[in-house]
């Protein structure tokens, strides 16, 4: 064990940035010791709202350089990622990535170089992961409650409109890219988790077959599922709204998936798993070790169903970054790992452009 805290710099002081310094700061092992994010008014209004007395930068650089940065919490926006990683790794520094983690195959190539490379750990922020539900399925699955998993299939589904703070650049080809990488990447990684039957294991996608569909198109008539109304002179959505992909594992699990970015209801993330001794859907569970079962039992734990970043188990996913760094352990969700569900997302666009299977993993 170290003989101090962890030292964290929390990088882009954003929406996810408020849930990622309140983990940190009841980690008992951890303590932020700086703040840094494109301009310095937004840097110091988050030290200021979070009651933390510690440096705050506009210069990423200078930010990496200040004594006492163990962990660096990159919580920029999706483009500035990959080089916010690289220099992280490059000044050795560990990272707790958001998602999703770069825009291209390319960049994935490159941050896998550069952390192997530092000798760094990494925890990418499937923060779902640490879902009370998904931690109580997952257990269950590996004690064999539901037999061997042969079929699993998970959707992201939340109408992306101007309701949320970041559409304006999420929307766009460039930035956002598609739907399955901005946020469709949580029921992908999601599909991997539970395809898997180890406890703390997820499945390595072997093919992808994926379509692109949906009834958006440019239209700028926009809905908020917050209040349940409609206005018209939004901007429009520069992807498909709707992307929807088959896997094929190599443990032979096949999973579906999709991203739904059109639907009209409020947001909701559902899970079905099947074994062939038992069923999941959501949170609702059949299985051979419930004797005499007539009815779905209902599990009472949180369910994955809100995209409010507080509602997020954060402080599952710190507090287990945290003990892998003391512990000199691996995450399983580090970025050797989270590749494996962006390549998925790559791989659905390789199939719009050829229209044919896609081998994982890619070249
Ligand atoms: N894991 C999850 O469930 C989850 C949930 C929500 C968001 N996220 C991810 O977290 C990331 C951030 O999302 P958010 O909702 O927090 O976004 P946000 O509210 O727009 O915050 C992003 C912050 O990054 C800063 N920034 C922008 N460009 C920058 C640059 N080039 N260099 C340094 N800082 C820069 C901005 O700073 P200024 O204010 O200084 O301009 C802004 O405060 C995204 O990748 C998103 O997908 C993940």
């Amino acid at each position: 064990m170290s003989e101090r805290k962890l030292g964290v710099l929390i990088h882009g002081a954003g929406w996810v940035s408020t849930q990622h310094i309140d983990a940190f700061k009841k980690n008992a092992d951890a303590e932020i010791v700086a703040v840094s994010s494109r301009t310095m008014a937004s840097a110091e209004k988050r030290a200021t709202e979070a009651e933390l007395d510690v440096p705050c930068f506009d210069d990423y650089e200078q930010a990496l350089a200040h004594p006492g940065v163990d962990i660096v919490s990159v919580c920029t926006p999706q483009h500035v990622h990959a080089e916010n990683v690289i220099a992280a790794a490059g000044a050795g520094k560990h990272m707790v990535i958001e998602k999703p983690v770069c825009q291209t195959p390319g960049e994935l190539s490159a941050m896998r170089d550069a952390v192997r490379q530092a000798g760094v750990k990494t925890v990418v922020s499937f923060v779902l992961r640490w879902n009370p539900l998904f931690q109580k399925l997952k257990r269950m699955t590996a004690e064999g409650a539901f037999g061997e998993i042969y079929c699993v299939e998970t959707d992201y589904q939340s109408y992306c409109g101007d309701w949320w703070g970041g559409y304006p650049e999420g929307r766009t080809r460039d930035m956002g890219v598609s739907a399955f990488l901005l946020a469709g990447c949580h029921a992908i990684d999601a599909l991997r988790w539970f395809a898997a039957q180890g406890e703390f294991e997820a499945a390595d996608p072997v093919e992808v077959f994926a379509y692109e569909g949906g009834k958006r198109g440019d239209s700028t008539t926009m809905y908020d599922p917050l209040t349940n109304s409609w206005h018209e002179d939004g901007l429009p959505l520069e992807y498909a709204g709707l992307e929807m992909a088959l896997v094929r594992f190599s443990n032979g699990v096949l999973g579906k998936v999709s991203v739904n970015f059109e639907c009209i209801q409020p947001y909701a993330f559902p899970v079905e798993i099947f074994g062939d001794k038992g069923s999941v859907k959501n949170n609702r569970v059949w299985s051979h070790t419930l004797l005499d079962q007539e009815d779905w039992e209902e599990l009472p734990d949180i369910r994955p169903d809100s995209s409010d970043v507080s509602h997020h188990p954060f402080q599952g996913e710190m507090d287990h970054f945290v003990n892998c760094i003391l512990n000199d352990r691996e995450s399983h969700c580090n970025l050797e790992d989270a590749i494996k569900t962006h390549e998925v997302v790559f791989a659905a666009q390789e199939c719009y452009r050829t229209k044919r299977p896609v081998s994982l993993p890619l070249g």
